[in-house]
C-alpha cells in the first residue's frame, strides 16, 4: 500500500464519532471527508516526513488529517451560497445541498475547530505541536486562508490588477499549502532556514495549483472536474484577468521555475516531491482532474 492509500485508510477509519440525539449532525462532518479527492495536502506532508523520518510517518497521519480537515471546512464554506454557491463537490452534492445551509456552516466550524484539536492530540512534543499550530493557524486563518476568501469573494465584480490577484490567491490557497510542506520540516526537525525554504518553494507551488484550478474553472465539465465549474465568471480568476492562454503561459512560468527552485534542494526533499511535481506541475496541460 503506498502512502495515498494508506492515509486514506486512516482518515476513514477515524471520522468523528459523536453520541448525540441530533440525526445526523455526525454523519454531516463525515459527509465530505468521505468524499473522493486528492489529498494533495496530506500527501506533501507525508512524503516529507518519509524521505526525512521514516519512523514519525504513522505518527504524522494525524496531523496530515488535521490539515485535511481544515482544508475541507474551507470547501464547504466556500460552497455555500454566500460564497461560491456550488453544487457538486468532490463528486457529491455540496453540503448544504444535501442537508441544509446551517448544517454546511456548523460542519466547516466543527471541522476546522477539531484540525487543531487533532494536532493537540498527536504524539509529537509539546514544543512541535504548538509549533504545528501557529503554522496552520496563521496561514489558515485572518492571515491566510481566510483573508484569501474575503478578498475572492468582496472583490466579485471588481476587476483588480495582477498583483492584487497574485495576493487574494496566495493567500486563499498558496499559504496552506506552504505551511504544510513547513509543517514536515518541522516534524522532522529541520533548521529555521531550511523551514523557510520550503514555505517559499510552497508558494509557487500553491498559487500555480490555484493557477490551475482557475483553468480547470474554465476548461473542464464539472463531470470531469467532480465539482462545479464555469463558476468563476465575476471572480478575479487567472483566466478572467489574463484569458485562457495567459493563464497557461503564467502556469507554465510558475512551473519553470519551480523545476529550477526543485533541483537546487537535497535528495530527500526531491524524492519526497517528485512523484507530486510528476502529477500536478503540469496538470495544466491535461485539462483533467484526478
Ligand atoms: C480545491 O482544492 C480548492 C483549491 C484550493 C484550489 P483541491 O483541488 O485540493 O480539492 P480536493 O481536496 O481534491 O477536493
Ligand atoms: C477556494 O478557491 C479556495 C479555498 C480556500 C476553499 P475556489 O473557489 O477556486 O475553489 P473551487 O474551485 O471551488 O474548488
Ligand atoms: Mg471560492
Ligand atoms: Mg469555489
Ligand atoms: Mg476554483
Amino acid at each position: 500500500m503506498n502512502i495515498k492509500e494508506e492515509f486514506e485508510n486512516y482518515l476513514i477509519s477515524t471520522l468523528p464519532k459523536v453520541e448525540s440525539f441530533h440525526p445526523f449532525f455526525e454523519e454531516s462532518l463525515s459527509y465530505m471527508l468521505k468524499a473522493k479527492a486528492k489529498r494533495f495536502r496530506p500527501q506533501l506532508l507525508l512524503n516529507i516526513v518519509n524521505a526525512y523520518e521514516p519512523l514519525l510517518l504513522k505518527n504524522s497521519f494525524k496531523v496530515a488529517a488535521a490539515i485535511e480537515y481544515l482544508h475541507t471546512y474551507s470547501l464547504i464554506h466556500d460552497d455555500l451560497p454566500a460564497m461560491d454557491n456550488a453544487n457538486l463537490r468532490r463528486g457529491l452534492e455540496t453540503l448544504h445541498k444535501k442537508y441544509d445551509e446551517t448544517t454546511a456552516i456548523l460542519a466547516g466550524d466543527a471541522l476546522n475547530t477539531h484540525s487543531f484539536y487533532l494536532i493537540a492530540t498527536s504524539s509529537f512534543s509539546n514544543d512541535v505541536k504548538i509549533e504545528i499550530i501557529k503554522e496552520l493557524s496563521l496561514n489558515g486563518g485572518i492571515y491566510g486562508m481566510v483573508l484569501g476568501q474575503a478578498c475572492d469573494c468582496y472583490f466579485e465584480n471588481t476587476l483588480l490588477d495582477i498583483e492584487k490577484l497574485k495576493f487574494l490567491h496566495i493567500h486563499k490557497t498558496a499559504k496552506l499549502i506552504a505551511a504544510t510542506l513547513k509543517i514536515g520540516a518541522i516534524i522532522v526537525g529541520l533548521d529555521e532556514k531550511t523551514k523557510e525554504r520550503f514555505y517559499r518553494f510552497g508558494i509557487d507551488l500553491g498559487l500555480l495549483f490555484q493557477i490551475q484550478d482557475d483553468l480547470i474553472d474554465a476548461l473542464v465539465d464539472e463531470k470531469v472536474a467532480n465539482k462545479t465549474t464555469h463558476n468563476d465568471e465575476n471572480k478575479n480568476s487567472f483566466v478572467n484577468l489574463l484569458g485562457v492562454d495567459g493563464a497557461i503561459s503564467e502556469a507554465d512560468r510558475l512551473a519553470n521555475k519551480i523545476e529550477i527552485e526543485y533541483k537546487n534542494f537535497d535528495e530527500n526533499f526531491k524524492s519526497a516531491m517528485k512523484p507530486i511535481l510528476d502529477k500536478y506541475l503540469y496538470r495544466h496541460k491535461i485539462k483533467s482532474e484526478g
